[in-house]
């Protein structure tokens, strides 16, 4: 069957922009900024355990939670931002609409440090409407509000920047995360060395989950889980995927982690024998519920992530991003930041719903027309001369209206290097795969070299073939 009209919209303008290196400066960071290193701080789990106590007694006195559009949610960014204040934090409150009402994320930079290595530390601060939401996420903005607290009483000098998050409307569907990235120029983003999102670290029947969630990342994971292992803390990776606030992060490409102690998952007989609490019973019963109180809580996880978080920021406020191995330099590869750093065929990079993207909720999709067209999208990006990795990555997928043997459909993956076009990988209308699977190609031969980065496609005149590309990288060590 022919396709009578081009299978989806095509109407955004595509960025004509010349293409911009995400993060050589990832491998060239400044580090000239004086520095106090300083040990692990011992956070303190009472003054902590308060500011819990204060999300509760805002809750209470404002119908029982604090939840999106409801008072209790900007009672509590009101109070968060009038302890930052008081300690010399600069906030800003940025304010967003969403379908509950407008929404606001705090937003509070330590002064100092280099400003182009920033060390970012986020947790939601919403509650969903039903009930206070201690657990979920107390537990996560009062950590960081207590090591935000404690970074300013310790007089450390840091060498990164320290930029802490409270995010508003997470439980809507991660909209202050992702209205902050969307809404953040590319060259701020692309001085962000490192995401750490805290969504749940005191669950009551407590798991000890790392996020393993972005290759980039995976340093920073490493810094956790050693953290643990020193602790004599067991732990597990989860790759929490679109279900918290590191994704808009880590859709852009930048390097992310956390810590998580569980929801609505089951513990395990394995976990219990390791973690203690209760096997077949959930990490957090009164997940999303009106009894997510005060009681709601496992101290002990409370405390050992309090002190993992204040680790986590101790050490990246101090460490010296120009020797850190995996950063990516494709500029915004999971595509949620549109047509940006892409040139090529308007259309291409779209948000239509019409083929689900792999995470976020842009794609590149190429062909899908069943009518004769060419379509293409490039980026350059310079391979450090010094590198020893390189590797282009991207996931796709693929499905076809053609059938039998015959390619009539094709979409290339090309590098062009000093004006030489290679193709690296041929995909067609024959073998399509239906789900997202990555693929990975090095590019190492070129180091010192600008690569572009082409994605080509052709379709003949009947018989759409669709060419789904998500989250792509150019990671490089
Ligand atoms: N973001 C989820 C919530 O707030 C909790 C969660 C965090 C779930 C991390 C999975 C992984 O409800
Ligand atoms: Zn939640
Ligand atoms: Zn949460």
């Amino acid at each position: 069957m022919r396709t009578s009209t081009p299978a989806r919209f095509r109407s955004t303008l595509i960025g004509a922009a010349a293409a911009t290196a995400l993060a050589a400066s990832a491998l060239t960071g400044v580090t000239t900024a004086p520095a106090v290193a300083a040990p692990s701080p011992d956070l303190s789990v009472s003054n902590a355990t308060a500011h819990l106590q204060q999300f509760q007694n805002i809750a209470t006195a404002n119908g029982g939670n604090r939840a999106t559009g409801r008072p209790g949610y900007k009672a509590s960014l009101d109070w968060v931002k009038s302890k930052l204040d008081a300690v010399g934090y600069a906030t800003q409150v940025q304010s967003f609409s969403t379908s509950s009402g407008t929404s606001y994320n705090l937003i509070a930079d330590w002064p100092g440090g280099s400003a182009e290595n920033v060390v970012m530390v986020g947790a939601h601060l919403d509650s969903v409407a039903s009930g206070p939401g201690i657990n979920d996420n107390g537990t996560g903005s009062a950590s960081i509000l207590e090591a935000a607290l404690a970074w300013a009483a310790s007089g450390n000098v840091p060498r990164n920047h320290l930029r802490f998050a409270w995010w508003g409307a997470e439980e809507q569907g991660l909209l202050g995360s992702n209205h902050y990235m969307r809404t953040l120029p590319t060259a701020d983003k692309d001085r962000i060395r490192l995401y750490q999102n805290y969504d749940m670290t005191g669950s009551i029947n407590p798991a000890y989950f790392v996020y393993n969630d972005n290759a980039a990342g995976n340093f920073a994971r490493d810094s956790l889980t050693a953290y643990y292992d020193s602790k004599g803390i067991p732990w597990e990776y989860t790759d929490p995927q679109g279900r918290s606030d590191h994704a808009s992060f880590r859709s852009y490409g930048l390097p992310t982690t956390g810590i998580f102690s569980g929801a609505e998952g089951i513990k395990t007989t394995a976990q219990a024998q390791k973690w203690g609490g209760t096997a077949g019973r959930a990490y957090d019963p009164c997940y999303h519920s009106s009894c997510d109180t005060m009681t709601n809580l496992s101290s002990t996880a409370f405390d050992r992530n309090l002190d993992a978080i204040g680790h986590m920021i101790w050490l990246y406020a101090d460490k010296t991003f120009s020797t850190l191995p995996g950063g990516n330099i494709l500029a915004n590869p999971g595509f949620e930041s549109g047509a940006t750093s892409w040139t090529g065929t308007t259309g291409a990079i779209t948000s239509s719903s019409s083929k689900p993207a792999r995470t976020g909720t842009w794609k590149a999709w190429l062909g899908g027309n069943g009518a004769t067209s060419t379509e293409n999208l490039t980026q350059t990006v310079t391979i450090p001369a010094t590198a020893t990795a390189a590797n282009l990555t991207y996931w796709i997928r693929t499905d076809t209206a053609e059938t039998g043997s015959t390619v009539y459909d094709t979409m290339k993956v090309q590098i062009v290097v000093g004006g030489v076009t290679s193709t690296l990988r041929t995909f067609s209308n024959v073998g399509t795969n239906s789900t997202y699977t990555q693929f990975t190609h090095s590019l190492l031969a070129h180091k010192g070299k600008a690569v572009t980065v082409k994605l080509l496609m052709n379709e003949d005149s009947t018989l759409q073939t669709s060419f789904v590309v998500d989250d792509t990288a150019v990671s490089v060590s």
